[in-house]
């Protein structure tokens, strides 16, 4: 049993790791913290606690984190991939949100201190991790793994031809993450654009119970935006991958130890993601003493069982 916070700023995909780990049985959700990305951080907590309520897990807290960039500036969301409400205009406008009275820092703190080997699984902008590690530098030592769902090695970006979306939207939080001490598992759109929800994988979730019916309404949607990408009726599966190589779900068949680095600039690489990654005779070498695994490439299938929960 794996103990996690999930981090999300539920948008579609947020949607389905959500209830993925709401679901699972190897997987304890102590709390979702929610922050700002695909959407504003409050439509983002009540999206996140609308899926809950769904899974039958309204118990899991949902607590609201940083409404912009640790960076500074304004915060600026994804209405095109995602729709205007996050959820490819299917959120429960009725729904009246069960949210936490402690901050999403606040509950990454005294998770840390109460629950033991507890992980943290970010799959948006990284601002509320960053805010944590300012609030207590000692977090570190208290969390077994941080896995995140961001950031594009070898492949070219999906907001810039060279920046993923969540390293993007704060690459100056992504890049407090990074240099902090802690193990740092990067999943990135070198995996993710593998992981595909098929329209037959939909058909099924729009087969099942309340909450099947609700990710299949707004899969549609997100469909709309990625036909003319992927050239068929489908979906990229970004941060359930995360998801499920955080909690066993997923298995990693080449996952390398590099050090990550964020471009801060305001050049045209901002959030950038440039790993020391090195092939010797064909294989990608571990680097001595790093602390960040760059995952490269997953055992696939697990798309299948994320339907059947
Ligand atoms: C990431 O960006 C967001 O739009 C998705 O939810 C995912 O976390 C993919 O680049
Ligand atoms: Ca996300």
């Amino acid at each position: 049993m794996t103990s996690i916070i999930l981090d999300v700023d539920t948008g579609i995909d947020d949607a389905l790791a959500i209830a993925t780990a709401a679901r699972s049985d190897s997987i304890d959700l102590v709390a979702c913290t929610v922050v700002w990305g695909n959407v504003d951080v409050e439509q983002g907590a009540r999206n996140t606690s609308q899926i809950l309520a769904l899974a039958g897990r309204a118990d899991v807290p949902v607590a609201v984190g940083a409404a912009g960039p640790y960076g500074g500036g304004d915060a600026w969301y994804s209405a095109h991939v995602h729709g205007a409400d996050g959820q490819g205009g299917c959120a429960d406008l009725d729904h009246v949100p069960a949210l936490a009275d402690e901050s999403a820092v606040e509950t990454i703190l005294r998770a840390s201190h109460a629950v033991q080997d507890l992980e943290l699984v970010a799959v948006g902008p990284l601002t509320n991790l960053a805010l944590a590690l300012d609030a207590d530098p000692t977090l570190p030592e208290r969390i077994r793994q941080v896995t995140v769902m961001g950031g594009a090695v070898l492949r070219r970006g999906n907001v810039s031809e060279f920046a993923e979306a969540n390293i993007h939207h704060d690459p100056e939080a992504a890049a407090r993450v990074l240099e902090a001490a802690w193990e740092v598992t990067l999943v990135g759109l070198d995996v993710t654009t593998s992981s595909i929800i098929t329209d037959d994988m939909r058909a099924r979730l729009a087969a099942g119970d309340a909450l099947g019916r609700q990710l299949a309404r707004m899969l549609d949607g997100y469909m709309d935006f990625y036909e003319p990408l992927l050239g068929m009726r489908a979906a990229l599966n970004h941060d359930a991958v995360a998801l499920g190589i955080a909690t066993g779900l997923v298995r990693t068949t080449r996952s390398p130890l590099a050090t990550v680095t964020v471009d801060c600039s305001d050049g045209p690489e901002r959030g950038r993601t440039r790993a020391t990654l090195e092939l010797v005779d064909g294989a990608w070498r571990d680097e001595p003493e790093a602390r960040h695994r760059v995952v490269l490439e997953v055992g696939y299938g697990f798309e299948e069982q994320m339907v059947e929960l």
